[in-house]
């Protein structure tokens, strides 16, 4: 480890982002009665510009009024970009009760973009007298954010995660698909004639992952559109947890199950991890780095990933 020590994530649950379009508040209950770990009301790109406004009442009221049990409470705004967001910050925080987690940004670019979110939140928080300090959470998905992503996870100690949301990144680089994640038809390498899809969304996760983790922030895989295919969820989820993302989104109720399937450690990985940690505790006392389990090397280094394993089980299981 570098003399500087690489600092925790925030130990809560994060294994699946449930989202809702803020102009359909008839959603809502029954997004606080899933299984996901958060909650992301929008007011962003799933709501018509004509109903922005009533989607910022209508989560407003929902935050006090809808029992959210402990789910963590997340409203998208609207990007820098917008006329919207600075009406979405101040109605939100001067007007919603103290329920309110997180407050999320898309399209984030470089980390003034947090700043500037970060002095108009501490200064209505300060003028409310909110005493929950909100958290944030954003999503990299143009080609600044992704080419800023190290300086975006130092931006902010309000800072608990950060999304890779596909569809938007995809178009900002200029790639050619209108998936949204997931495996991508043109996307492959030819070996003795036969074609093997590789995936083209690995290094930017790989670059969200070592900036979280410097950093201390969650890193999470965002939307998997064809809500159809549990399958090539499962297989994008899967990969993004052995990446090290911590969780992913549901876009639909469907994803949720499939979503926290995948991030919660299985029983089987658990005890494995255990196994590990006594025999290298064994090791150890009998003055050994390294040892033998299931015929392959386990040495500290093994004590680490394991702990990793049991940790999240730990969060998970509070
Ligand atoms: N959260 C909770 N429940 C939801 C839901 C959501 N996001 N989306 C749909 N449901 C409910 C429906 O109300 C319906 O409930 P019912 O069985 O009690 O009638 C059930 O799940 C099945 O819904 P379905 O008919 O398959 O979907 P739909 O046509 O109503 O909506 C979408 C489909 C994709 C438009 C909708 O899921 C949605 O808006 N998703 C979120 C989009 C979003 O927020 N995007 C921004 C982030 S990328
Ligand atoms: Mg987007």
């Amino acid at each position: 480890m570098s003399f500087r020590l690489q600092p925790a994530a925030p130990a809560r649950p994060n294994r699946c982002q449930l989202f809702g379009p803020g102009s359909r508040p008839a959603l809502f209950e029954k997004m606080a009665a899933s299984a996901a770990d958060v909650i992301n009301l929008d007011l962003e790109d799933s709501v018509a510009p004509g109903d922005k406004a009533e989607a910022r009442r209508n989560i407003i009221q929902a935050i006090g009024d809808v029992d959210w049990g402990n789910k963590h409470l997340s409203v998208r705004i609207n990007g820098l970009d917008t006329p919207y967001w600075y009406r979405d910050v101040v109605d939100l925080l001067e007007q919603s009760s103290d329920r309110l987690d997180q407050i999320m940004i898309p399209k984030v670019g470089c980390a003034a973009d947090v700043y500037a979110v970060d002095a108009l939140v501490t200064a209505v928080e300060a003028a409310k007298g909110r005493k929950k300090r909100i958290a944030l959470e954003v999503i990299i998905e143009t080609a600044a954010g992704i080419a800023h992503v190290e300086e975006i996870a130092a931006s902010s100690p309000r800072l608990q995660a950060m999304s890779l949301g596909a569809a938007d990144f995809a178009a900002s680089m200029g790639m050619q698909t209108t998936g949204i994640g997931g495996t991508q038809e043109n996307y492959y390498m030819v070996r003795e004639g036969v074609k093997h899809w590789s995936d083209p969304w690995h290094w930017a996760q790989a670059a969200i992952v070592a900036a979280c983790r410097t950093h201390g922030v969650l890193p999470v895989d965002g939307p998997f559109g064809d809500f159809s295919d549990d399958e090539g969820f499962l297989a994008q989820a899967r990969r993004s947890a052995t990446l090290g993302m911590v969780g992913k989104w549901a876009i639909h109720p469907k994803q949720i199950a499939l979503a926290n399937e995948v991030f919660t450690p299985s029983e089987a990985q658990v005890s494995e991890a255990r196994e590990i940690l006594a025999a290298m505790e064994a090791a150890k006392s009998a003055g050994q780095g390294a040892a033998t389990y299931k015929g392959r090397l386990i040495d500290i280094a093994s004590m680490r990933q394991a702990e990793v394993i049991v940790r999240q089980a730990e969060i998970i299981a509070g």
